[in-house]
């Protein structure tokens, strides 16, 4: 019988994929799903066969293509502006270059020291004021927030604003006129900070794009989106990984422990690499479509046949992650994990994501040693409505 995609994860296992799906991994490969619209698309269960399409140039990312698997929100196809996200090579490529040489990780590393001052400030406002507190509020989402802000000339002070758009743009049940209206909000915003830019522009990533615009290799519209994109992008997924990762770190204190005692960066580095693995927060899968038959694992996906990708299940396949996958272990190699997806689209702040979170998992534990839950983990809300799942608050105390 077709299953319903996407499939909810099971009260109590908060960081754990759907069972039904991880069921399905065991069955075969690639299975018909059906989407909320009626349409049945290939569900790729396995490690190797998502990494095998998400690096196969016959698959595409172009969401207007027929038979792309759209996401529904209430019925209605969830229109998405995203940029280069959604565009397939060469103009993704194209985009995707003009903004690339921010995210290397000599760039990112120089950005290092500013980082672990904001982390180290944010750590000491909230040691000085009252507890309990959200973590998510006085910690998690200022920090990724602070960063992509200066990195591409957003005022911080705007953060109420942009905060709660990304929320709404993100959330699966959101009402889709309130969604398109979050979405043209927080359009003209960028663009109305790109014309600024335009006039006065700084050393910014956003002003970099400015002079493409007067170059004439970009459009204002399509500079604006690439600004949506990584503003949205850039604080909503680190923001999560910090809360969720803490939730989980503080439900496996031995784990957590391993993190507090030591100061070797590749402990810390290998640690982060294991949480996007076990958390991968992106639940709800890479979305593709076929442009040609593609022949894998014994079917084929026609040309024009919808093809969803989640990599939760791949990153618990037991064949590429062979020692009991559903347990988090920091010491494992996790590193070819597709929590940051896979082939020309894998992201591209991935760098910066995981400098962030270094510099976070090394600090927040060692300064806060009695760091503790302040509620029981059932009565935490869970982001199951949303793409990006992770935690809406996570009250703690010390
Ligand atoms: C832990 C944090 C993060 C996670 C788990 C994550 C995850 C992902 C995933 C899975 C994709 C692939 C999408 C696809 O194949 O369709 C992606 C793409 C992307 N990510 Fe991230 N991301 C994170 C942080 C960031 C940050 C900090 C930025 C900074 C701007 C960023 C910017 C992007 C962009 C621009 C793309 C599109 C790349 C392309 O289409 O070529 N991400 N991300």
């Amino acid at each position: 019988m077709l299953q319903d995609y996407p499939s909810a994860r099971a009260a109590g296992c908060p960081f754990d994929p759907p069972p039904n799906l991880q069921a399905l991994r065991e069955q075969a490969p690639l299975v018909r799903v059906r989407l909320e619209d009626g349409s049945t698309p290939w569900l790729v269960t396995r490690y190797a066969e998502q990494k095998a399409l998400l690096g196969d140039k016959r698959v595409s990312s172009d969401v207007t293509k027929p038979g792309y698997p759209m996401p529904m929100a209430n019925g209605v196809p969830r229109s998405s502006g995203l940029s280069f996200i959604l565009m397939d090579d060469p103009e993704h490529a194209r985009q995707r270059r003009m903004v690339s040489a921010s995210f290397t990780i000599k760039r990112v590393e120089a950005m290092r020291p500013g980082v672990q001052q904001i982390v180290d400030d944010l750590i000491d406002r909230m040691l000085a004021g009252p507890k309990p507190v959200d973590l998510v509020k006085a910690f998690a989402l200022p920090v990724p927030s602070l960063v992509i802000c200066q990195l591409l000339g957003v005022p911080y002070d705007d953060h109420d604003f942009f905060q709660d758009n990304s929320k709404v743009l993100i959330n699966r049940y959101e009402d889709p006129a309130a969604r398109t209206a979050a979405a043209g909000r927080l359009f003209e915003y960028l663009d109305r900070l790109v014309g600024a830019k335009l006039d006065n522009p700084g050393d910014d990533l956003l002003s970099g794009l400015v002079g493409r615009i007067q170059d004439g290799e970009l459009s204002r519209t399509d500079a604006a989106q690439m600004g949506v994109l990584m503003l949205i992008a850039g604080h909503e997924t680190t923001a999560n990984m910090i809360a969720l990762g803490t939730l989980a770190l503080l439900e496996n204190p031995d784990q957590l422990a391993v993190l507090r005692e030591s100061d070797d960066p590749e402990v810390v580095a290998n640690a982060v690499e294991e949480l996007l693995r076990y958390l991968n927060i992106t639940h709800n899968g890479r979305r593709r479509v076929a442009t040609e038959d593609i022949e894998i694992a014994g079917q084929v996906i026609r040309a024009g046949e919808g093809v969803i990708m989640p990599g939760d299940i791949a990153n618990r396949d037991p064949d590429a992650f062979p020692d009991e996958p559903d347990r988090l272990d920091i010491h494992r190699n996790a590193r070819h994990h597709v929590a940051f997806g896979f082939g020309v689209h894998q992201c591209l702040g991935q760098p910066l994501a995981r400098m962030e979170l270094q510099v976070v998992y090394s600090t927040l534990y060692r300064r806060i040693p009695a760091l503790r839950l302040a509620t029981d983990i059932d009565k935490i809300p869970f982001k199951h409505d949303a793409s990006v799942y992770g935690v809406y608050e996570l009250p703690v105390t010390w």
